[in-house]
């Protein structure tokens, strides 16, 4: 035996464990992004170094009206807080304070390939039928994100089901990266390559009139959704009329599985009760909607009301929000700058 640390893998990463994700100011935050990723950050933040910020370079991807961004910003920032993201603990920053993502994004352009970027479904989707006419920055947007994600060197990335191709196009540049780049020798890898925490059945929240579509902010219809801010009369006014279908709550999963509009609201319960779809269905199979219902629509109202209230409270003292982001900011920097003067140095570039 000796007293030497084990001989690392090649191609292990060694650094130490962190968490970072973010959500756009693009409009009202819903229960999905609650259920995806709010919940998830707040858990998180007790176990592991977490950086939450809030992606505005992403959100100027599809036109936003200067007047409204940096209050689009501070209502994001409200919402962290107001679901239970201590400043103490978590940092949270604007994404453009901090201009290292937008840096190191450059350099991952010319890493990641088109073809890559070509298989990217929510380009598709967000471009629809006119994408000349789309931002290149829509088009290029998973590139930044990877550069969010790695210029802190985070190993864990906490997100919804629809962030999946983006977290493995993230894998794939720290993978080429470490190769063309990485350090001679192997051993350690210079980026880790994160995982995705998408577990849980609030990782896709379904439209509540339209269990095929996902919740959006992008939807017309406002009860396609409960939105944070909604009052407790507006959020059981949506769960009474969400669509649903006649029968009663089947026993097992496999036959939930087979009616999307019911197995979107179990699944909402299961995630607001912290619990899992089986433990629902053990408890209301057998019931219909009449009796399922008002049970989600209190259930709702208890979780969500207080943190549209909360929100509402933060927003009244934008100065007391400015100054979390201002302090995490500066936090920000002081992690990621390190991270790209080494990218410099390993790509070549003079001075560094
Ligand atoms: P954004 O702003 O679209 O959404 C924020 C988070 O909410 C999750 N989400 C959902 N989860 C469950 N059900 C839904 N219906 C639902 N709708 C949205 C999203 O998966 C996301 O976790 N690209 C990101 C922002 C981003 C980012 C990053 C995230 C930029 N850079 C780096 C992580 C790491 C986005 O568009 O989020």
């Amino acid at each position: 035996m000796t007293d030497q640390a084990p001989p690392v893998a090649p191609g292990a990463y060694t650094g130490p464990s962190r968490v970072l994700s973010g959500v756009q100011p693009s409009g009202a935050l819903h229960l999905g992004n609650y259920l995806g990723a709010l919940v998830k950050f707040t858990r998180l933040q007790h176990e592991i170094d977490t950086f939450i910020f809030v992606a505005d370079l992403h959100a100027i991807t599809v036109w936003q009206d200067p007047a409204a961004l940096a209050q689009q910003t501070r209502e994001i920032a409200a919402a962290y807080i107001a679901s239970g993201l201590d400043p103490d603990k978590a940092t949270i920053f604007p994404q453009s304070a901090v201009r290292e993502h937008a840096e190191l994004a450059w350099i991952f352009q010319c890493v990641a390939r088109l073809g890559w970027l070509d298989r990217m479904t929510q380009f598709k989707e967000k471009s629809g039928k006119h994408k000349e006419r789309s931002s290149v920055g829509l088009y290029t947007y998973p590139v930044l994100q990877a550069a969010d994600i790695l210029v802190y060197k985070a190993t864990h990335v906490p997100v919804g089901e629809d962030q999946k191709q983006h977290l493995e196009l993230t894998r794939d540049i720290a993978g080429k990266f470490n190769h063309d780049f990485g350090i001679p020798g192997g051993a350690p890898v210079f980026f880790p390559q994160p995982e995705p925490l998408i577990q849980g059945p609030g990782a896709r929240v379904m439209s509540l009139r339209d269990g095929s579509a996902k919740m959006s902010k992008s939807d017309p219809s406002d009860y396609s959704r409960i939105n944070l801010t909604d009052t407790a009369d507006d959020i059981a006014a949506k769960v009474r009329k969400a669509r649903t279908d006649p029968e009663p709550l089947p026993e097992t999963i496999e036959e939930l599985a087979a009616r999307a509009e019911a197995d979107n609201l179990v699944g909402i319960f299961a995630a607001l009760s912290g619990q899992t779809k089986a433990q629902v269905l053990a408890e209301y199979a057998g019931k219909g909607f009449g009796t399922f219902k008002p049970a989600l629509a209190e259930l709702a109202v208890e979780k969500l009301a207080p943190v549209g209230e909360k929100m509402r409270g933060l927003l009244g003292d934008p100065a007391v929000l400015d100054a979390i982001l201002a302090k995490g900011a500066e936090k920000a920097r002081e992690t990621a700058a390190p991270t790209l003067a080494e990218v410099k140095k390993l790509v070549g570039f003079w001075g560094a």
